[in-house]
């Protein structure tokens, strides 16, 4: 059987000031479509995989949001998690939560925020990888081809000799410098890691067994049967203790079954205002404009959202980041828009 857990935990800090921790991205109609991101997410999973094997693994804080968001799944499948850890617990969490109901379950692990516009060449790429794990004991992701070195994502180096659709992972290294990035690039052979992975629930777990014993004793040893109160509350009182690690680095970067399929759609992580920019349908000066009416004049390669319908007069600017919402206006250059994780802070220490 498929599963498929959704990660819904991350603030999305840069953003801002859309995303908040207390309404992070993955909640907001980034795309301007009618749809969140976590909505679309789900749409595309629950194509293939049945609504009451998706769950979504977040902070306790947006059950709510999640359920509203959501009314396809029950309470149960939300795995809340009383603080912020990081990837790795929460997917060894629901593989073992899953295992326990179907030890031959095979899983999909996805992030919220990623734009895949291309859904039947996804969903192609996904039965493929399902199709070789159910065969194989192999830790699957979904590889990018890399067009410039970005320092933020985890590389996947693939086996040269292999010709195969899905190939053997020589070495997975998690966000490198920007040397290395660099040389990874210009060796030909690196894919980015879409951190969209595929495994059996067993074989995700002998991995953790093999790679951190520790955090798969906490977990594993004990766990009560599925969807109960007593998981729930075992879920409460250990997901705290185990360490703060992304799975790139415990798992992806260890172990020796890794392999990859490159990606056969296009995709981004929607990690900033201008890879929303880049994403979106531009007008003819190149704008992009979420939900405001525009009239932009002298304006070009501007990035315009809204969070209502709202005229927007522009003139005279180029390569800005307009965002205006109820109680904040931001007009910041592109360029820096990794300063706004940073900015973020300032501003609330000075507001
Ligand atoms: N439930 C939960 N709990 N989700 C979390 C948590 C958490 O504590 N922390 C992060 N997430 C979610 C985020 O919301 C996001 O959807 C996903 O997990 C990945 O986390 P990021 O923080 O966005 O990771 P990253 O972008 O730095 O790196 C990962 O993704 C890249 C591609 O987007 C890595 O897998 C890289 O190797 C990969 O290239
Ligand atoms: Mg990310």
């Amino acid at each position: 059987d498929y599963y498929a857990v959704i990660m819904a935990g991350g603030i999305g800090s840069r953003f801002w000031p859309v995303s908040t921790s207390d309404f992070p991205k993955q909640f907001h109609d980034m795309l301007g479509t009618g749809q969140t991101l976590l909505q679309k997410t789900f749409g595309r999973l629950n194509k293939i995989i049945p609504s009451k094997n998706i769950l979504v693994l977040t902070n306790e804080r947006y059950l709510q949001l999640t359920l509203k968001q959501l009314p396809q799944i029950a309470e149960e499948q939300v795995i809340l998690e009383p603080a912020m850890r990081n990837t790795a617990p929460c997917i060894l969490l629901s593989a073992l939560k899953i295992k326990k109901q179907n030890p031959n379950a095979l899983m999909l692990v996805a992030p919220s925020d990623h734009w895949i516009e291309d859904e039947t060449a996804f969903l192609e790429d996904v039965q493929i990888c399902f199709d070789a794990c159910q065969r194989k004991d192999y830790l699957m992701t979904l590889g990018i081809k890399p067009t410039f070195p970005n320092t933020g994502y985890g590389y996947i180096e693939a086996e040269k000799k292999e010709s195969s659709v899905i190939k053997k992972v020589k070495q997975f290294r998690e966000k490198p410098d920007y040397e290395t990035a660099k040389q990874f690039l210009a060796a030909g052979n690196f894919m980015w890691n879409a951190g969209i992975f595929l495994w059996s629930v067993k074989s995700i777990s002998d991995a953790f067994e093999e790679n951190n014993p520790v955090m798969h004793a906490l977990f594993s040893e004990g766990i009560p049967a599925y969807n109960t109160s007593e998981e729930k509350e075992f879920i409460a009182e250990n997901y705290g203790k185990a360490e703060n690690v992304s799975i790139d680095y415990a798992i992806m970067e260890k172990a020796d079954n890794v392999y990859v399929k490159k990606a056969s759609f296009d995709w981004n992580d929607l990690g900033t205002w201008g890879a929303l920019h880049d994403k979106m349908d531009k007008d003819s000066q190149e704008n992009a404009v979420v939900r405001a009416v525009p009239h932009l004049k002298e304006a070009h390669r501007n990035m315009v959202y809204t969070a209502s319908k709202k005229l927007v007069v522009v003139d005279g600017i180029d390569d800005y980041i307009i965002v205006d919402k109820e109680d904040v206006l931001l007009i910041y250059p592109k360029e820096k828009e990794q300063d706004i994780k940073s900015l973020l802070a300032d501003v609330k220490e000075n507001f």
